[in-house]
């Protein structure tokens, strides 16, 4: 078995208490089990082939009161326009916005997508959900 190396990790208690609880949930033995299960994951979306067709669905929440974010987070779907399929709207609720928008394209652009919404200032959560149809798109 190769080395491993211990490292320690900085995060909000917010965040802590919701890994804490995944890793209950899923049954892992502990954390360490837990980050490894999480980062191979990571891994493995990343390994798609850049030029592979994936579909996906973005589910971003965010901040209903930030000033210019739905247009900033509509903006980014025009400049895209060609790998954005849809998009759906909920009020959640009196402060949050739900946005789920579904694509199709490389996995390159379909993850530059997902990475620029998600990393838009005011967006609280973001997550990305893909899958290969298995065409290659040259
Ligand atoms: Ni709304």
């Amino acid at each position: 078995m190769a080395e491993t190396t211990r490292f320690s990790v900085s995060m909000d208690a917010e965040l802590l208490a919701r890994f804490e609880s995944r890793v209950r949930r899923r049954g892992n033995k502990n954390r360490s089990e837990a980050l490894r299960d999480i980062i191979r994951e990571a891994l493995v979306r990343e390994e798609w082939a850049g030029n592979d067709e994936i579909v996906g669905t973005i589910t971003l929440v965010y901040d209903h009161h930030r000033r210019e974010l739905t247009d900033r987070l509509t903006k980014i779907q025009h400049r895209y326009h060609a790998a954005v399929l849809s998009s759906m709207h909920v009020h959640l609720d009196h402060d949050n916005c739900l946005e789920v928008i579904a694509l199709r394209g490389t996995a390159n652009d379909v993850q530059r997508i997902a990475d620029t919404l998600i990393a838009t200032r005011g967006v609280k959560h973001g997550t990305l959900a893909a899958t290969t149809t298995g065409k290659k798109i040259s």
